[in-house]
């Protein structure tokens, strides 16, 4: 009998709903845990505007791909302690690379950076709320995404929590995103190397996406051969992602990307259509799929078939 096709978009729907489920729930006045006076108000709104109904969730979708490749595709009912274990984390991780990618777009939208009016179809949360709240907004959500990784309630062992912090708050910082976007802003007006624009671009958005894979993978207590495995596919496809986010800020237009197309050449960033034009910067994409794909293949995992579907829609999507 011939093996159905994988069905990526019935498998992300069943993960998306727990994962928009999620911060819906945690994204909230009521702190989870800890002060008996609420947040202010405003500020959750600023929040809950920044995170909710919005984005493709490609992160949270490769925390949990990683994961259930790591552990096997069982969800919360009825499976074994460990597993459950591992499915909590792993949903708690993918909720906190969403808060720190929604914080990092709240400041990359601000003035003082990208200055750009439009995101995931809504005004900015600068435009909407005022640049202060914009600010205190992202700091919030930052934090928030550590105070999810480090539950209390024994749901998850601390060895775990204090792996998932330490990779997040690396692909977070001055060595992963913030460092990046600090490369991104010195670049305007630069002409930059091959080696350069990659280094930039491997801070600023791959280190995210890389810390996502490998963060899903570290709630499945992955051997070394996958780990080193998926490392690898989590940097292709994090460099990838960027080089299509250059192509696609060229060749789509505004209401398909839900944000302004054109505002790298407007803003007069380096990017790789800059550096190398359309065509070559779309076949570098591909040649990353094909080594993120190769990755997988060597990863001695015998389902790797969600991590695959979400790569070739990091490479070939349309928005
Ligand atoms: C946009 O990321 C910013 C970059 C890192 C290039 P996404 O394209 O994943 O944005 P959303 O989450 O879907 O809005
Ligand atoms: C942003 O890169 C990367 C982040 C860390 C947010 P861009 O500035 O190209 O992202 P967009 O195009 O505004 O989404
Ligand atoms: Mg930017
Ligand atoms: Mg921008
Ligand atoms: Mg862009």
């Amino acid at each position: 009998m011939m093996a159905q096709p994988f069905d990526l978009s019935g498998w992300s729907r069943v993960r998306l709903e727990r994962v928009e489920r999620a911060l819906e729930r945690w994204v909230t006045a009521d702190v989870p845990q800890g002060l008996d006076h609420g947040a202010p108000a405003e500020l959750v709104e600023a929040m809950r505007y920044a995170v909710l109904d919005g984005g493709k969730r490609l992160r949270p979708l490769l925390v949990m791909a990683a994961f259930e490749a790591v552990a096997g595709p069982g969800d919360s009912s009825g499976a074994e302690a460990a597993l459950r274990e591992g499915s909590e984390a792993a949903l708690r991780a993918a909720c906190a690379v969403e808060l720190i990618h929604a914080y990092s777009l709240v400041h990359d939208d601000m003035p003082c950076m990208d200055n750009d009016v439009l995101r995931r179809g809504k005004p900015t949360v600068h435009v909407q709320f005022g640049e202060a709240s914009a600010l205190l907004a992202g700091d919030a959500l930052q934090a928030l995404a550590f105070e999810l990784l480090t539950p209390t309630d024994g749901t998850v062992d601390p060895v775990v929590q204090a792996r998932l912090c330490a990779l997040l708050a690396r692909a977070a910082g001055s060595a992963g995103m913030a460092g990046g976007q600090a490369i991104d802003l010195a670049s305007v007006g630069q002409r930059l190397s091959e080696h350069q624009l990659r280094e930039m671009h491997q801070a600023k958005t791959g280190a995210l996406l890389q810390g996502s894979v490998v963060m899903g993978a570290q709630c499945g207590k992955p051997d070394a051969t996958a780990l080193r495995a998926l490392d690898a596919y989590g940097a292709a496809i994090g460099l990838a992602f960027q080089v299509v986010d250059d192509i696609l800020d060229v060749t789509a237009d505004s209401a398909t990307l839900g944000k302004t197309a054109g505002k790298d050449a407007d803003n007069d960033k380096p990017t790789y259509v800059s550096l190398m034009g359309l065509e070559r910067s779309r076949a570098y994409a591909q040649q990353l799929l094909a080594e993120a794909l190769a990755a997988l293949d060597g990863s001695g995992l015998p389902d790797t078939q969600a991590l695959r579907g979400l790569a070739d829609m990091v490479v070939n999507r349309a928005s």
